[in-house]
């Protein structure tokens, strides 16, 4: 399909990394109506499309984006937000079963810093900036900004993001857990497509079930997700994947998944 609010490419040497880049850099890539359609369509293809392992979701150097369009919701009334169900698009991201990686340059703020949390891995440039501002501006966070921060980094430092509305930088967002690496800012891409490739040299199905187990760590109790887990772990055995694996270490070989 033809986009106008994001690009979409296929990347990595086995042409099997999906690539998202928002693109609306004259407004920092505010993330509107119409590029969430779209990045639903495109997040939706890719976890359709067999040949491809993980999906990236990236801005440009200045902006990964600076939020919800202030300017778009700017006269939403109440009753329009509960009517339209207003942000119900941003559920296609969470809903992906493939892994998806936010490489973040430049700023993550609000709906920005929501859209990098709902990826399952954040991967950040040096200045990048992170930050839930809406305060500043008479909300709150909507898009789970008060539910995944703290399990990001706990209730004293989530409190604080988004009470303040204060920035936080990439050094400082690895080191509460929010991000897991940072990287020289012209290095982040081809740092994040080599951990895409990484994760598409296992078995699509098991990459998918190991990331379906993370989730119930973050989405239910523990004794549910220890249950979740363990139907998972026992599933792998009913699966052609965990017998070539564990038959290539006995072996001594390379394992040649099939996705089955
Ligand atoms: C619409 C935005 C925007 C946004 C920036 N722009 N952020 N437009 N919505 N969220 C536009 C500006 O209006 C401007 O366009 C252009 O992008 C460049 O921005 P500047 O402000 O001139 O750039 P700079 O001075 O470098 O400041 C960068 C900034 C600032 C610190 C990031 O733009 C900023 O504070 N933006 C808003 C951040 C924010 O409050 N985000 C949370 C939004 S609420 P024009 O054409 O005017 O020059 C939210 C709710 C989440 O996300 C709810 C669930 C999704």
């Amino acid at each position: 399909p033809a986009y106008e609010n994001i690009k979409v490419e296929v990347v990595g040497s086995k042409k099997n990394v999906g690539l998202i880049q928002l693109n609306r850099p004259k407004a920092l890539n505010a993330l509107c109506g119409p590029l969430f359609v779209e990045l639903g369509q495109a997040v939706r293809d890719f976890d359709a499309d067999e040949k491809i392992a993980a999906i990236i979701i990236t801005g440009n150097e200045k902006a990964f984006a600076a939020g919800a369009d202030i300017k778009e919701m700017q006269n939403n009334t109440f009753s329009h937000n509960t009517k339209k169900g207003f942000l119900k698009d941003w559920e296609d991201v969470s809903n992906c079963g493939k892994p998806i990686i936010a490489a973040v340059n430049g700023f993550a703020l609000g709906g920005g810093c929501e859209l990098a949390m709902l990826c399952d891995i954040i991967y950040a440039g040096e200045k990048a900036k992170f930050g839930q501002p809406e305060i500043n501006i008479g909300t709150i966070p909507g898009a789970g900004g008060t539910q995944r921060l703290p399990r990001y980094v706990g209730k004293s430092k989530a409190m604080e993001i988004v009470l303040t509305g204060n920035f936080i930088d990439a050094t400082e967002a690895e080191r509460m857990g929010l991000v897991s690496r940072v990287f020289p800012v012209d290095k982040l891409l081809e740092e994040t497509i080599k951990l895409a490739e990484r994760i598409g040299t296992h078995s699509p199905l098991i990459v998918k079930m190991a990331k379906a187990a993370v989730n119930q760590a973050y989405e239910t109790t523990l004794k549910s997700g220890l249950q979740f887990e363990k139907a998972y772990f026992y599933g792998t055995f009913a699966t052609e994947d965990r017998k070539e694996g564990m038959t290539a270490f006995v072996e001594k070989r390379p394992p040649n998944f099939k996705n089955e």
